[in-house]
């Protein structure tokens, strides 16, 4: 028997994201052994604490991983107060009532690979700092980028929050739209990071679009659409998950 921290506890049951479950114990929403608990630091234990979440007891859900080709358009949130539409709309509309949170986010005007669950453990391994894990970018720019350039991106670029770390640049080619398409792999994960690169060497993004998340690619999924990743898929992230926190 283990001790865990009770927002760790509730968000790996699915029922909120780390940050949701601590304002829900803040709150005084959560009970274990029916007293409430309303530190951050409270612990409990699984097996044998009886914990409560409004008054009903706090189930395991089965673990659901999902795999979005975001469109372009649609916010990495679960809600929006200004009514746009949001990777939770699209997860209802595939028929999905599971209740699953972004791995991360893509920003509004971002397309491509974003990874939704509600395995808390897993989102916590994932998006630990010392991220290492590979992420690798479709840009489309309005002029080609040189030899120069590409080599800046991959040695580091220094942006407002400090020097980002090597990356990988591959050539342009000529997209039929008319930008200049190439591909960049990045192991960290800073808000807008991708363009933000782009702009310190003075290329104008048109397209933004992930293509890869680790081993996941987009392969055979169409823009908006979603799977579940297989077993075997959800297996390695968890393996890479728990690599990350180690
Ligand atoms: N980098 C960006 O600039 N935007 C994203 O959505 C993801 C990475």
């Amino acid at each position: 028997m283990s001790s865990e921290r009770l927002q760790k506890i509730i968000s790996a049951a699915g029922a909120a994201s780390r940050r949701q479950a601590e304002t829900m114990i803040q709150a005084g929403r959560v009970t274990v052994n029916g007293k409430i608990v309303s530190e951050l630091g409270a612990k409990a234990d699984w097996q044998t604490d009886r914990i409560e979440l409004d008054g009903e007891p706090l189930l395991r859900a089965a673990p659901v991983y999902l795999l979005l080709n975001k469109p372009y358009g649609v916010i990495t949130s679960l809600s929006d107060p200004q009514g746009r539409k949001t990777v939770a709309d699209l997860v209802t509309l595939a028929g999905i009532s599971d209740r699953v949170y972004p791995v991360g986010r893509l920003d509004y005007d971002t397309e491509g690979l974003l990874l939704l669950t509600n395995d808390g453990e897993l989102t916590q391994g994932l998006s630990h700092p010392k991220f290492e894990i590979e992420k690798e970018y479709q840009l489309d720019v309005e002029q080609k980028p040189s030899p120069d350039v590409l080599k800046k991106l991959e040695q580091g670029v220094m942006l407002a929050d400090g020097m980002t770390a090597a990356a990988k640049a591959f050539a342009p080619v000529l997209a039929e739209n008319g930008f200049w398409r190439f591909r960049i792999v990045i192991h960290e994960g800073r808000n807008r990071q991708v363009r933000r690169m782009a702009e310190s060497v003075g290329l104008v993004v048109r397209r933004l679009k992930r293509v890869r998340y680790a081993f996941l690619t987009l392969n055979g999924l169409a823009t908006g659409a979603l799977r579940h990743l297989t077993a075997e898929e959800a297996t390695r992230l968890q393996e890479l998950a728990r690599n990350q926190r180690e």
